[in-house]
């Protein structure tokens, strides 16, 4: 049994529809979800940059909060940086995020799959090294879409289902054209427009994402480390955000919709500096 948090991490909001249903299956566990808004978005930097400031934030984050736990919740931090974080903190678990691309390039029926993801994720090899675990020799179609991500980040909360259509659907086009029959959501961002997906891109191509795989490893790391909390009552999380500065409104109200309070991480390592 441990009653320590479990710690999720994303460069924002893409985290959330993880958290949301791992949270759910999980009602007793305490949660901190990080949003690291100062950094955003880490898929337009390079593995150097990305690796270092992952490292740091999680040290500072660590030395806080003790978590039993690390869910990065972040595509792009987990093909990043996964192995990095795992040598530097041995003794804490890491859930890597990892595009379900394996479970697509067994599906596929045209032998073409597609991914959609960040910059640094689309280049990186870890994409070929998935495709060759899963025995089959399929065509990958990779997609950055950074303007997806900043849509998800800045613009969703407002735009219309119309618009929330629209932007998926130029993708859906590119793939469909290439001949693509499976698409990978290789972003956790792009959970947030999983039903316009699925709705742009039906009939024909079938949409996978890693959230059942992501929920299923934490279930069975908790497990098989006698992790999981004593404590059975309903927890107050808590949607923490990188910087100093005040948390913008759609913070506040993102707190609110996912019954979370807010903290500024960077106001609390200043007090705990002065303490
Ligand atoms: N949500 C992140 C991912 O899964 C990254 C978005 C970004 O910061 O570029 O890749």
């Amino acid at each position: 049994m441990d009653n320590r948090p479990i710690l999720f991490l994303d460069s924002g909001i893409g985290g959330l529809p993880y958290f949301q249903h791992i949270s759910s299956v999980n009602p007793h566990e305490r949660f901190i979800y990080t949003a690291d808004r100062n950094n955003f978005p880490y898929g337009s930097k390079d593995k150097e940059t990305l690796v270092h400031l992952l490292e740091m934030l999680i040290h500072a984050l660590v030395s806080i909060y003790d978590p039993k736990v690390i869910v990065l919740a972040c595509n792009t931090a987990s093909v990043t940086a996964l192995d990095a974080l795992r040598n530097r903190f041995p003794d804490i678990p890491f859930i890597g995020t990892v595009p379900a691309v394996k479970p697509a390039a067994l599906k596929t029926r045209s032998g073409i799959i597609g991914v959609l993801g960040t910059q640094r994720t689309i280049e990186d090899p870890y994409i070929e090294a998935l495709v060759k675990e899963s025995g089959r020799s399929v065509e990958v179609k990779k997609i950055a879409a950074p303007l997806l991500v900043d849509f998800v980040e800045h613009q969703y909360a407002s735009a219309s289902t119309e618009e929330r259509l629209h932007v998926v659907s130029k993708y859906i086009d590119e793939l469909r054209a290439a001949g693509v029959d499976a698409l990978v959501l290789g972003c956790t961002h792009f959970l947030f427009l999983l039903d316009e997906f699925r709705k742009a891109a039906s009939p024909g191509i079938e949409i996978y994402d890693s959230i059942e795989g992501v929920s299923q490893r934490l279930g069975s790391v908790l497990n098989k480390n006698k992790l999981r909390t004593s404590v059975i009552s309903d927890c107050d999380n808590i949607l923490l955000v990188t910087g100093k500065d005040d948390a913008e409104p759609v913070w506040k109200q993102r707190a609110e919709m996912y019954n979370m309070e807010l903290k500024v991480f960077g106001r609390i390592l200043e007090d705990k500096g002065k303490s």
